[in-house]
Parts: structure tokens; C-alpha cells; sequence
């Protein structure tokens, strides 16, 4: 059997690099250098699979130059809109990603900015790191409960499903609108309600947490008419794509305080982060760390190596979307 030839973007982690060492010709990045696009152009001539991850677009004329021989672009993630998905289909290069190992890990960081904004976390590390802490104060850095709010989810899939088991623990009240209604019984295990009308949930929100895929159809999903019907005494998540939100609109709301604070995990440039945000003490700012543990990583890893491998064996590619 012929030994595919991979091009790997970025660095792995270890384990994940020794498999593909091991059962493909890997071309691998130990250094994590940036590749800059004339290498990777160069080096696609040669290469069956290409294995990107988000920060590297995949785009019609990166394809177009691929030569004739590549047959897989397997992402290193389960978003794919770094991929032109189109132009893929018409070259006949198939898409494969990893879904479902990153669903816990990815709604941790949900809750964990869910409580860093509503509790000013970071705010009140920053004081502290900084000296000024005068100590304890009745009424110093008050924050807001999570308990007893209503937690507004776009997008009830994986990741927003667990995101509300979480919240429910916490003794929130859970409201979702998603294209598809889950079954009931996921309903009831989450006492979850299904809120056809996306404006009203959004009106009624103390917390609204996005969960949907990064596409055309949700491009500024939150635009700035939907974004100024979340209220002031609101809080507004991001842990799925910075493009799904209206980031001028954001920062003008939350400069306002017509927003109470926003949780950011992704954003529209990446890796650029609009420096009005970085001055905002009512925005909690993470560097994309959704899915960033060893396990989760690795696991994405993994599910990368079966999907190359059932190319490689002539099976069907277990995580094909395109
Ligand atoms: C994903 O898998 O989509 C994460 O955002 C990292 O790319």
C-alpha cells in the first residue's frame, strides 16, 4: 500500500506527529514556522493530504495550485470556514474535520468567560497583579449572580448542549434557538425551552452564548439591529466564530454600556484583536483557547490520522463534509 504524502501545516502535539511519522511520508512543522503561502503552494505539488487548521486559509487559488495529486484537505479543527468548501467539491478534493472530541473542553471556556465577565475576574486579577487591591470592600468589584439568569443559546448542537448542562448545574434557566429543535428528550434533560423567535431570546437574555457554525447564512448573525436588543443588563459569549457578531457594533455597545459585557474567545481578524477591546474593562478577552487542552488536542490529532488513514486503506473518510 502507498504511503500517503502529508503536508501538516502547523505543529501537532506529540503523540499525534509520531502516529502520522509512522503510518504516512509526513512532512511535519516541528518549528510551528508560519508557512508562508509560496512554501506551502510549492510543497502542495507533492502532497495527497494537506492538513491546515484555522489559522490557515484554504482557498479556491491555494487549490487551484495544489497539483492533480491531492486528494484530502483534513482539518486540524471541527470549524471548516477556513476551507472554500466549493471550490474543493469541484476539484474533487475531499474535506474531513473532528467533530465531537472538542464539545466538553470548548464549553468549559463557554462558562469560564460566562463567569469571568459576569464576576469581573479578570478585572479584579488586573487590580490585584497591579498592587491596588485595598482589600476586602462591601461594595468593591461587584459583579453579577449567574444563578437564577436566563442563558439564551445559538446554536444547539454539541457544544451548545453542553454548555447548558453546565449552566443548569448552575441553577440557570436555559432558552435555545437553533435551525433544527433538538429531540424532546434532550429538551428535558436540559430543561432547555426552544425559542422559535431569535429577537425575543435575545430580549430576554441575561446571558447569550453562540454555538453555531461560522458560514455564509450566519455571517453577522448578530448584526447590529439584533445586537441592540440585547440589553444592558446583558452579557454576550463568543467561543465559535468572531465573523458571527457584528464586531463594530459590539465595541460601540459595550463603550456605551448598552451591553453590560461581553466574553470573547474568537474574533473577526485573527490574530488581530481591535485594540478599543483591549482598553474595555467590560470585556473579557481570550486568545482562541476553545479547544486548547492536551487531551482535546491530541484527540483532534487523532481523528485527523483516522481520516487520512481511511484514505489511505481505500475506506470511507469516517468525518467527510465535503
Ligand atoms: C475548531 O475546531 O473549529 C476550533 O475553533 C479550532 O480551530
Amino acid at each position: 500500500m502507498r504511503r500517503m504524502k502529508v503536508l501538516v501545516a502547523r505543529r501537532l502535539p506529540d503523540g499525534v506527529e509520531a502516529r502520522m511519522s509512522a503510518l504516512f511520508d509526513a512532512a511535519l512543522n516541528p518549528g510551528d514556522a508560519p508557512m508562508p503561502r509560496t512554501a506551502l503552494i510549492e510543497a502542495l505539488a507533492d502532497s495527497d493530504v494537506l492538513v491546515p487548521s484555522v489559522a490557515n486559509p484554504v482557498d479556491a487559488a491555494l487549490l487551484e495550485s495544489a497539483g492533480p495529486g491531492l486528494k484530502l484537505v483534513a482539518n486540524f479543527g471541527v470549524g471548516v470556514d477556513n476551507i472554500d468548501l466549493d471550490a474543493a467539491r469541484t476539484r474533487g478534493i475531499a474535506v474531513t474535520n473532528t467533530p465531537g472530541v472538542l464539545t466538553e473542553d470548548t464549553a468549559d471556556i463557554a462558562l469560564a468567560l460566562m463567569l469571568m465577565a459576569a464576576r469581573r475576574l479578570g478585572a479584579g486579577e488586573r487590580t490585584l497583579r497591579a498592587g491596588a487591591w485595598r482589600g476586602w470592600g462591601p461594595t468593591d468589584q461587584l459583579g453579577t449572580s449567574l444563578t437564577g439568569k436566563r442563558l439564551g443559546i445559538v446554536g444547539m448542537g454539541r457544544i451548545g448542549q453542553a454548555l447548558a448542562l453546565r449552566a443548569r448545574a448552575l441553577g440557570m434557566h436555559i432558552e435555545y434557538h437553533s435551525r433544527h429543535r433538538v429531540e424532546a428528550d434532550v429538551e428535558a434533560r436540559l430543561e432547555a425551552r426552544f425559542e422559535p423567535d431569535m429577537d425575543a431570546m435575545l430580549r430576554q437574555a441575561n446571558f447569550v452564548s453562540l454555538h453555531a457554525p461560522y458560514s455564509a447564512a450566519t455571517h453577522h448573525l448578530l448584526d447590529r439591529r439584533r445586537l441592540a436588543l440585547v440589553g444592558p443588563h446583558a452579557f454576550l459569549i463568543n467561543t465559535a466564530r468572531g465573523a458571527i457578531v457584528d464586531e463594530e457594533a459590539l465595541i460601540e455597545r459595550l463603550e456605551t454600556g448598552a451591553i453590560a459585557g461581553a466574553g470573547l474567545d474568537v474574533y473577526t481578524n485573527e490574530p488581530h484583536v481591535d485594540p478599543r477591546l483591549l482598553a474595555l474593562e467590560n470585556v473579557v478577552l481570550l486568545p482562541h483557547l476553545g479547544s486548547a487542552t492536551v487531551e482535546t488536542r491530541t484527540a483532534m490529532g487523532m481523528k485527523v490520522v483516522e481520516n487520512i488513514l481511511a484514505l489511505q486503506e481505500g475506506r470511507e473518510l469516517p468525518d467527510r463534509v465535503a
